[in-house]
């Protein structure tokens, strides 16, 4: 199976388990960064956090295969948010509780093949907020 096969795979399986997993992502996010609560002040809907969740999963998925737009996607988006006041360490948070959360929902159906596609494909967006944060 390929990475993105894993990726993919996994999500459906987490998405089984538990339905949505935005919304304990963003419990996370915000138990372990209180500070970043008040810029979602004026979501009151949820639809920006929905569609941020959403933008991250496909970027991730992408990155895992053939990498059409993911890596000019996180860094754009790695910008934005870098003017908004976003730490690269925060940014990158994001990403990394995605996949603690969807870890923890398959327990022991968290395979050392999924684990590897997923470190993996953390690694590579590392890799480009890295070259985003140094200056291109
Ligand atoms: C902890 C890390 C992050 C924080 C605190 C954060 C914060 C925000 C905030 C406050 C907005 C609304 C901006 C506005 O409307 O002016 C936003 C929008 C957005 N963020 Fe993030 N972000 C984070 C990580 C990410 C990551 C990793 C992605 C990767 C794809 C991403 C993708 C987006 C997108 C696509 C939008 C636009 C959504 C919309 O306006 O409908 N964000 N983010």
């Amino acid at each position: 199976m390929t990475t993105q096969q894993l990726l993919s795979q996994s999500l459906e399986q987490v998405v089984e388990r538990m339905g949505d997993p935005a919304p304990l992502v963003y419990q996370r996010l915000f138990e372990r960064s209180p500070e970043l609560l008040p810029m979602f002040v004026g979501d009151d809907r949820g639809s920006v956090r929905a569609e941020m969740f959403l933008r991250a999963i496909d970027t991730l998925t992408d990155l895992a295969g053939e990498r059409h737009y993911a890596a000019g996607m996180i860094a754009s988006e790695w910008s934005n948010h870098h003017m908004n006041g976003v730490t690269t360490g925060q940014f990158e948070s994001f990403f990394e509780i995605i996949v603690e959360v969807c870890q923890q929902a398959l327990g022991a159906d968290w395979t050392p093949e999924i684990d590897a596609a997923w470190r993996g494909t953390l690694a590579r967006v590392t890799d480009v907020t890295a070259r985003a944060s140094a200056g291109g």
